[in-house]
């Protein structure tokens, strides 16, 4: 069901590679929501084509960026300037990548260069698309970003590696920027923690199956998915949450505040 939520506003979607991405739905909910858009992902991603499809289904440009390039970024906010002929109202941020992760190197013997490169790509990214759009006055007054985090970020998740310690770091850039961001021109910011969901970058922590599982059973509500996390991000969007900035959302099925669940005793005690 859409209530027009987002008619007339303007927003950057990153990091849709295909249907299982969340931002993939939530560019969906967005333009459902009545909200026109820019799709944008790294040209390596592009190559796969995938995108292509939803840019059709979305009636949107698909300008490509990679995140820890500073020319792709200036690149990518000159030309959706140009094709809104002015800012935007809203960012989703939403690449992601380790490549100790994908290696299987445990935590404690990461590779630096590896670790220097996720954490480009993860983290600092999202202070890269913040100045850059700064700079360039790309948001409009009222604006709103999200960037998408995970629990690991504050509780230990041995398998989520370095990413944690990405997600930490972008918990607090959204922080940090959005005190300045909303002191400039009242632009707000936060992360959204979203329950694991089975996308290529979750798919590619290691025992994800028990992940998953797990967390399902520690939930109160189950794991929020990927449509879920859309319908929730929109309304960050929206003008309805105007005042929210600088927060890490739970977005977890009440995950987070869970100490243990019956589900969970009942299973430990076989
Ligand atoms: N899937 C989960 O369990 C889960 C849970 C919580 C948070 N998140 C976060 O949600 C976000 C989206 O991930 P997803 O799960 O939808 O997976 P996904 O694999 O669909 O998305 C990750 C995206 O990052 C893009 N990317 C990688 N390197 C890039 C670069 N150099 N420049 C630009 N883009 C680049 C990829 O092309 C891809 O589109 C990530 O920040 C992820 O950490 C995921």
């Amino acid at each position: 069901m859409a209530y027009n939520l987002l008619k007339g506003k303007k927003g950057i979607i990153f990091g849709a590679l295909n249907e299982q991405s969340i931002a993939w739905k939530v560019a969906q909910r967005a333009h459902e929501e009545g909200a026109e858009l820019v799709l944008t992902n790294a040209p390596i991603a592009l190559r796969m084509g995938e995108l292509n499809k939803l840019a059709e289904e979305c009636n949107a440009p698909v300008i490509g960026a990679d995140v820890t390039s500073n020319d792709d970024v200036q690149n990518l906010i000159t030309k959706t300037m140009e094709h809104f002929n002015g800012g935007v109202d809203f960012i989703l941020h939403a690449p992601a990548m380790s490549v100790n992760v994908r290696k299987g190197i445990r935590y404690p013997e990461n590779n630096y260069e590896f670790t220097h490169k996720g954490f480009d790509i993860s983290a600092l990214s999202l202070h890269r698309v913040l100045q850059f759009a700064m700079k360039n006055k790309a948001i409009n007054e009222w604006g709103s970003v999200v960037a998408l985090s995970y629990i690991a970020a504050q509780r230990v998740f041995p398998d989520y590696n370095d990413m944690a310690d990405n997600k930490a770091v972008l918990e607090s850039i959204a922080r940090n920027f959005g005190y300045y961001y909303g002191v400039e021109n009242k632009v707000r910011i936060n992360t959204v923690s979203q329950s694991p969901t089975r996308t290529t970058a979750g798919s590619g922590v290691k025992g994800f199956d028990g992940f998953i599982n797990y967390a399902e059973k520690m939930s109160p509500l189950g794991n929020a998915t990927a449509d879920q996390c859309a319908d929730y991000i929109v309304t960050l969007f929206s003008d309805l949450t105007r005042m929210v900035t600088m927060q890490n959302l739970f977005h977890d099925g009440g995950f987070s505040y869970t100490g243990v669940t019956e589900a969970v005793i009942n299973q430990m005690g076989e």
